[in-house]
């Protein structure tokens, strides 16, 4: 008999790990044939009890051996296979998406880079002159009040930029024209924030300068800028405004996406949209910056980067721009 167990024992078979275990139980689980077999070893006559003996030890090892083999030989079988399972759906990492600012402002780049304009910064912590004097404000002027205007120091000389025209100054003092070039960077004006107004903000600028440029130039420019950023159908609107550093100045307007220029709520009900203001520069500013102002003439224009992303992507609010609440900045993860 246990000669017989021997060997069906070396010829046993499973075909997963579960059929193994139950193997183990029926030949080596407490109430398994082997075990019960070693109970019945004090019954066996003692003359046997040598040969009876040596052959149950044999048993008792070939089935250990033989059930361990085919447990393992299904353990590894599994694992392997599950580790190669194409079919599964990969692990995926989170991957982040670019702020919505910085894909306004490289489309604004990439919009003016096709009409030849060039990019340069300046600092965002400023002084008096390239901020305010050069560009031909008067020394009384509200701009300069600490209203508008953060000092860093008791020095009143020494401010936070509160526009990038402030670059203008930099870019004319260093370079003769012709001059084609935007400067994209930060601005800072001390306000109240609130959903339309925020003490940080950013601004893309541009300063063209070069024998006989005209208003014609500038108005050409922006229409093409507006096109391209809003879409062919989009209409503009200058209307006459002031800033010290342009004579004329105009404010642009362009006809709003949502209602077609006819009124809405985003555009309260006039169907234009603010967007920039722009003029011819002043004569003064291309003198202070030593640029001969009988010889050149040019346009400048400055935007808010904020205020056209608002437009563009119907944000409601300023503040989710500076927030970081990743449920805000994942919208923009289709986005160019
Ligand atoms: N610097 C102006 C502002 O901050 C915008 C502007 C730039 C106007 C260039 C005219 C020319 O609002």
């Amino acid at each position: 008999q246990i000669e017989e167990l021997i060997s069906e024992i070396k010829n046993l078979k499973a075909s997963n790990a579960e059929e193994a275990e139950a193997l183990r139980i029926k030949y080596l689980g407490r109430k398994g044939l082997i075990p019960a077999l070693f109970d019945d070893f004090k019954n066996v006559p003692a003359e046997n009890k040598k040969a009876v003996g040596m052959a149950l030890n044999t048993l008792k090892n070939e089935a250990q051996r033989v059930i361990t083999e085919l447990k393992e030989a299904h353990e590894a079988g599994a694992s392997s296979a599950s580790g190669a399972d194409l079919t599964l759906p990969g692990t995926s990492f989170p991957i982040g998406s670019r702020h919505p600012l910085s894909l306004v402002r490289n489309q604004i780049v990439e919009i003016f880079s096709r009409l030849g304009f060039s990019v340069a910064e300046g600092p965002e912590i400023e002084d008096d002159w390239h901020v305010f004097t050069a560009l031909n404000f008067p020394l009384e002027h509200p701009a300069r009040d600490m209203q508008d205007t953060f000092f860093i120091t008791k020095d009143p000389d020494i401010l936070l930029r509160t526009h990038t025209s402030s670059v203008q100054v930099r870019v004319m003092e260093k370079t003769q024209p012709p001059i084609r070039s935007i400067f994209p960077g930060r601005v800072f004006r001390n306000e109240a924030i609130s959903a339309r107004a925020h003490c940080i903000f950013h601004q893309v600028e541009g300063l063209y300068i070069d024998e006989n440029v005209s208003f014609a130039d500038l108005k050409q420019t922006l229409l093409y800028f507006a096109k391209e950023f809003f879409g062919e159908n989009v209409e503009i609107r200058l209307r006459p405004s002031y800033f010290p550093f342009t004579e004329p100045s105009a404010e642009m307007d362009v006809s709003c996406s949502i209602c077609g220029g006819k009124g809405c709520g985003v555009c309260k009900h006039t169907g234009w949209l603010e967007i920039m203001g722009c003029g011819m520069v002043d004569p003064n500013v291309l003198e202070n910056c030593g640029i001969d102002s009988k010889k050149y003439t040019g346009f400048a224009f400055g935007m808010g980067i904020e205020r056209i992303a608002m437009l563009k992507y119907q944000i409601k609010d300023i503040r989710l721009f500076f927030e970081n609440d990743v449920r805000f900045l994942e919208q923009f993860k289709s986005a160019i």
